[in-house]
């Protein structure tokens, strides 16, 4: 496994931990070598040492999810033992040249059988001359005999997958250009949450759910992003691409695929693949009055005194880059046609909460005294992804008592009740299924495209009308009050965000 970006972020915070739990419970192969590439001037020892650092800290961190108890030391040896550290520059292909002889000697010591998994752990604008490089120096050759590799030769790629649907499509016909789509894993990490991936298993491992699931049953369907952080240190990337590229056309209609695709024919990649593939080509494009864009100013929470994005260090103090944004989607098929699919997404919200509610709709009638069906509340079927991970039932039942009064009740499955959690920064099952070649969980590349497809008219709208009324929610609280309204318009409301 060849890291390039080995002394950035993600290797550091996400990357190595996964690998190091991979490690830890025995699901790396004993005869892998892992070699980080990077412009720093170090050696192996030192970048290992700075990754023991970065490891030992998460443990420290209460804010931490890799649930990470400590670091084993005879694991973390052992995984050492296969680190090795290339120094050089993507755009020199001296480092290439060098690259290739260290993976022959790593492949006679190790016994590699000459596979080799290319990890793009750098910023976008690298993607393409690195696999450029790498094809020009050889390294992505798999040796086909009779179409099937001899050796493969994988690529990881991060996002963002282009920053427009031009950008996508030319990233991908540029990569196609020097490997086969069988090579190219486009990775989503939001596809890598165990409960993301329980989406299918639960819609098509119970008899109960599926006849329901349907424009017959379902009134319309949210999904919440909800994030308390603000843009970190990330500015310099935020600002030139928002929250509608960061988190709409990859995370959020992962989501969205996985809650309205149809059943596939297996659960191989190519069945469950196109399955997704076929929600995003029904994705109507949205129109700009079917999105709205916010931005937090300052405000407080629990006391604490926030900034608004304005103030925060290295953006322009006029940006117009939304933090927030909602829309009202339309999935033409059969299924879904005239559900509404609304979605939100923003940065310094009131609570930490990713989960998708199904709103099912009313009784055609109330048989009881004095009860408008109007006044029944809904039933709601949530599936939450993080942090508390589950699944919750809202129904009525009758209140105890001698007159018939109804109240609203949950049935709720917690997963930490049933499972006890594994030690996972998200990462471990992607890294893994690209090591075994299954590429479910990766996007293929006219996925990509059709995402971009169906956002495209809100960039262009918001290019050539940059936000003048900025900022209008406060941090600390639900987003601005344009995205009311446009449910309002369908008589609908967003689900209230839990108060913590
Ligand atoms: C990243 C975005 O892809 O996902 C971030 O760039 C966002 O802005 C993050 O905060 C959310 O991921 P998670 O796993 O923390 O919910």
């Amino acid at each position: 496994m060849v890291i390039f970006g080995a002394g950035g972020d993600l290797t550091k915070r996400l990357l190595v931990p996964a690998l190091y739990n991979l490690a830890h419970t025995g699901l790396l192969p004993d005869n892998i070598a892992i070699v980080g590439v990077d412009v720093v001037q170090q050696d192996a020892a030192a970048w290992q040492t700075s990754l023991h650092g970065m490891l030992q800290s998460f443990l420290g961190d209460p804010q931490s999810e890799s649930r990470i108890d400590r670091i084993d030391e005879s694991v973390w040896a052992k995984f050492t033992a296969r680190m090795s550290y290339v120094q050089g520059d993507f755009s020199d292909h001296g480092l290439f040249e060098l690259l290739r002889q260290h993976l022959e000697e790593l492949d006679k010591q190790h016994q590699t059988g000459g596979n080799v998994l290319f990890y793009f752990a750098v910023a976008d604008r690298f993607f393409g001359p690195l696999a450029e490089q790498l094809g020009h120096a050889g390294l992505l050759d798999e040796q086909l005999h009779d179409g099937q590799p001899q050796r493969w030769r994988r690529v990881v790629i991060e996002k963002p997958f282009g920053h427009d649907l031009e950008s996508a499509k030319a990233l991908n016909a540029r990569l196609l250009r020097i490997m086969r789509e069988e090579q190219i894993y486009r990775i989503d990490h939001f596809l890598g949450k165990e409960t993301v991936q329980n989406i299918m298993a639960f819609r098509f491992a119970n008899g109960l759910f599926e006849p329901l699931w349907n424009r017959d049953h379902i009134d319309h369907v949210q999904i919440t992003v909800a994030e308390t952080v603000g843009v970190e240190h990330r500015a310099k990337f935020y600002e030139i691409t928002g929250a509608l590229r960061d988190m709409v056309p990859n995370h959020v209609f992962q989501l969205l695929a996985m809650v309205a695709m149809e059943p596939p024919s297996g659960f191989d990649a190519h069945s469950v693949r196109n399955r997704k593939a076929d929600v995003f080509a029904a994705l109507r494009s949205v129109k700009p009055e079917d999105a709205v864009r916010g931005q937090y100013g300052p405000g407080a929470v629990h006391g604490e005194t926030l900034s608004g994005y304005h103030e925060e260090p290295g953006v322009a103090p006029d940006s117009s880059t939304e933090t927030y944004v909602a829309m009202r989607l339309s999935v033409d098929n059969w299924r879904w046609a005239g559900v509404p699919i609304y979605l939100r997404t923003g940065k310094r919200m009131t609570v930490r909460l990713t989960e998708i509610a199904i709103r099912f709709k009313r009784v055609p009638f109330a048989p009881f005294e004095d009860t408008d069906v109007e006044r029944l509340p809904p039933n709601w079927l949530v599936l939450q992804i993080q942090p508390d991970e589950g699944i919750s039932l809202q129904f009525e039942v009758k209140q105890p008592g001698p007159v018939v009064d109804l109240a609203a009740v949950q049935m709720a499955f917690r997963y930490r009740d049933w499972f006890p959690a594994e030690p996972n920064v998200g990462y471990e099952t992607l890294i893994y299924d690209v090591m075994i070649g299954d590429q479910t969980l990766f996007n293929r590349a006219d996925q990509i495209e059709e995402t971009w497809r169906a956002v495209q008219p809100i960039l262009d709208a918001w290019a050539k009308e940059p936000a003048g009324h900025f900022p209008n929610y406060f941090a600390g609280t639900d987003g601005p009050q344009a995205a009311d309204a446009l449910l309002q318009r369908d008589h609908n409301e967003w689900r209230p965000l839990p108060r913590t």
